[in-house]
């Protein structure tokens, strides 16, 4: 499988024969070194959340591509509202797609529409697509639940924020990364604006010192695996 990682927290992962995005937030992403054109295929859409900055070119790419997008109830259902395929799920429930499974797990943060409404709960994701299992935090706090994630998947990769002012920052982010027990943390939702500048150096030195593998991914940047 190939992850990209376009800024932010948006992801895609091109397995070996669907593509998920997750939160993907391109159009008015400064990070992202894409425009929403240049997504070629798109399966499903998996969104952690409805705030802006994640539900991002949901529709358009849902529609341009019929793609399939997942989430917690309520944001799903106002996604069908729009003419999209859904698939709705909550938290601490997992499915098996086609492309493998998804499960939500908890974060602690808050949920809206882009345009306000109330979408429910925020979550996480915990993906066991083509052999690898991937978890993407969402935007949250640090949680004590995140021991128990890591007691009960045998996380590859953790994709986690780091930028602090609506999420974690640095230092509760090496507090999750040992939580985790994830084979290798990868730091997202940072620099993409002022108010969440962080120094992803600083994270990863911080990680390696309590003996966890950090890999810093610049926009447009990307893990074979
Ligand atoms: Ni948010
Ligand atoms: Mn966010």
């Amino acid at each position: 499988m190939k992850i990209i990682f376009h800024g932010h927290s948006c992801l895609e992962l091109q397995l070996k024969e669907h593509t998920l995005l997750i939160d993907p937030f391109i159009t008015g992403n400064p990070s992202a070194k894409i425009s929403k054109d240049d997504i070629k295929k798109c399966d499903y859409i998996i969104l952690t959340h409805g705030h802006g900055d994640h539900y991002g070119d949901t529709d358009f790419l849902a529609k341009k591509f019929g793609a399939t997008v997942l989430a917690t109830f309520e944001l799903a259902v106002s996604v069908s509202k729009k003419g999209i395929k859904t698939h709705e799920l909550n938290l601490g429930g997992g499915f098996n797609f086609p492309f493998g499974r998804m499960k939500l797990t908890l974060a602690h943060h808050s949920s809206s529409t882009p345009d306000g409404n109330y979408a429910g709960d925020p979550a996480g994701v915990i993906l066991n697509v083509d052999d690898k299992t991937i978890y993407h935090a969402g935007d949250t706090s640090l949680f004590d639940g995140m021991k128990i994630i890591g007691d009960t998947h045998k996380i590859d990769y953790a994709f986690i924020p780091i930028g602090d002012n609506y999420t974690m920052g640095v230092d509760d982010a090496v507090k999750a990364a040992e939580f985790l027990k994830a084979d290798i943390v990868v730091p997202i939702h940072y620099n993409t604006f002022d108010l969440i500048k962080a120094d992803a150096e600083q994270f990863k030195r911080k990680t390696e010192s309590i003996g966890k593998k950090c890999l810093i991914l610049k926009p447009g940047e990307s893990i074979e695996c």
